[in-house]
């Protein structure tokens, strides 16, 4: 069961700095009322969020309508990379609604031209040609069913599709399949045979203890021999897709391990897809996370920060491949929406004048150094800082026993959230940290000494 935040409204210090405002109860009693309307009338899956209403958010502030502003360490789930309404994109909205045009189902537009354009030079040269939907797990789907298609260009039965346990890949069925079992997948009623996975490659091993010395390349070849030997063909494999760090605790894959599978999948002639659509667009001080691993995939789903605000998700690749499906046997009804392909190019523009990549690496040191100190201070709360430029995750353990604690970490959102910072909740061991790549030092540091002091307080 998740950690549910109570919306009852506590009495807590105010705050009152440069960057964040705290001057009601928290919750604040006025947006009560849009909390228990989203209860009574949305299913609750939606729910389990800290209960702070946002009215307005820019940069990288948050705001509600009672004068509460929090720095924001979320950038809502990875998606405002540019900060939240980047000046750029906002502009561009508001010509783009004067305009008026606001959708075209698959009719040529302007606006689509451009953004693709700029997509496809801003990313590298194996990278030919788009293909646009709205949400990520379209994007993964799309993946599937192209790597699929490419496997069967060789021969009908090179179905299969190789994927990590307890990946994020959306959560439409295919998706969730994607993830391996986690005893989630019961309502899908059967399996896919032509799925696979492979244990993540955990940085850790049964007891806790670091695997530093481990050799992934032979790692990878036992993993992927176990399932040799429960029935899988290397010929039969489609493809790869790897979530480019294991989301929830921000786990980059050891370089090594991701190498070998490059290797494998040009000698059995399978594709490798990397999942970019919560760590592209400079999220790892790189523009994609893959960059860190030396390897050169065949396709990439992206989308969160792709637009930085409106629904857009694309998969990109060579045109060999996105050309497979026939002419309108893949297309979506929202695909590239005018609104969207304005946002996601005012939004692209933005990351590249702002240097928003470079800017990513040079705080994500800052970020880094200050959480390596918490976790030499709380050595017996805190297991693991992984991560790189601004993405962290923080992975808490319980000081009498030394296991994964769950509790912890949602308290310690609860805290920094009625002190002014918002933290990414997992609901799971770990804390995430992905500020806007706009925040500025100031703020960055200020936001990390609310997260040292809401630590120490419930230590
Ligand atoms: C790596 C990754 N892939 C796919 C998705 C699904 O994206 P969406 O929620 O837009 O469907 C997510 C969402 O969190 C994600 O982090």
């Amino acid at each position: 069961m998740s950690y549910r935040f109570s919306q009852i409204p506590v009495d807590v210090p105010f705050v009152s700095t440069k960057h964040r405002t705290i001057k009601t109860a928290i919750p604040a009693s006025e947006t009560l009322s849009v909390l228990l309307e989203q209860e009574k009338y949305e299913s609750h899956s939606m729910h389990g969020q800290l209960p702070v209403v946002w009215d307005k958010a820019e940069d990288f502030q948050v705001y509600d309508k009672c004068g509460n502003c929090w720095i924001d360490f979320t950038s809502t789930i990875f998606v405002a990379n540019a900060g939240h309404s980047n000046p750029r994109i906002v502009d561009a909205l508001r010509k783009a609604i004067d305009k008026k045009l606001l959708h075209t189902y698959t009719y040529a537009h302007e606006a689509r031209s451009l953004f693709l354009k700029k997509l496809i030079e801003s990313t590298p040269s194996q990278f030919e040609k788009a293909f646009l939907l709205s949400a990520g797990t379209e994007a993964t789907e799309c993946a599937v069913k192209l790597m699929r298609m490419h496997g069967q260009e060789i021969h009908p039965s090179k179905v299969g599709i190789v994927s990590f346990e307890g990946a994020m890949h959306g959560r439409t069925m295919a998706a969730e399949m994607l993830k391996g079992k986690q005893g989630k997948l019961t309502w899908v009623g059967h399996d896919d045979p032509n799925i696979y996975h492979l244990p993540f490659p955990y940085p850790w091993d049964e007891k806790g203890l670091s695997r530093s010395e481990c050799d992934w390349e032979q790692c990878f070849e036992d993993n992927i021999d176990k399932l040799k030997s429960s029935g899988l063909d290397f010929e039969n494999i489609a493809g790869f897709i790897i979530e480019s760090y294991l989301g929830w605790g921000a786990i980059f894959y050891p370089k090594d391990y991701i190498k070998a599978i490059a290797k494998f999948a040009k000698k059995h002639n399978c594709l490798v897809t990397f999942d970019e659509i919560q760590g592209g667009f400079g999220r790892s001080g790189k523009l994609f996370v893959y960059e860190h691993y030396n390897v050169e995939p065949d396709m990439l789903c992206l989308g969160k920060s792709l637009s930085g605000s409106l629904p857009l998700s694309a998969v990109i690749g060579s045109k060999k491949i996105m050309d497979l499906p026939g002419i309108g046997s893949m297309s979506s009804t929202h695909s590239a929406n005018p609104l969207c392909c304005v946002a996601g190019l005012a939004n692209l523009e933005a990351i590249e004048s702002e240097n928003l990549v470079e800017e990513s690496a040079r705080k994500g040191v800052i970020l880094h150094k200050r959480l390596n100190e918490l976790k030499n201070k709380y050595s017996n709360r805190i297991s693991w800082v992984l991560g790189k430029g601004l993405v962290a995750g923080l992975l808490f353990k319980d000081p009498a026993t030394g296991k994964p604690d769950v509790l912890f970490p949602s308290r310690v959102c609860e805290k920094a959230m009625q002190k002014g910072l918002l933290l990414v909740h997992t609901g799971r061991e770990s804390i995430k940290i992905g500020p806007p790549l706009t925040i500025s030092d100031e703020a960055l540091v200020e936001g990390l000494d609310v997260l040292e002091e809401s630590i120490e307080e419930l230590s």
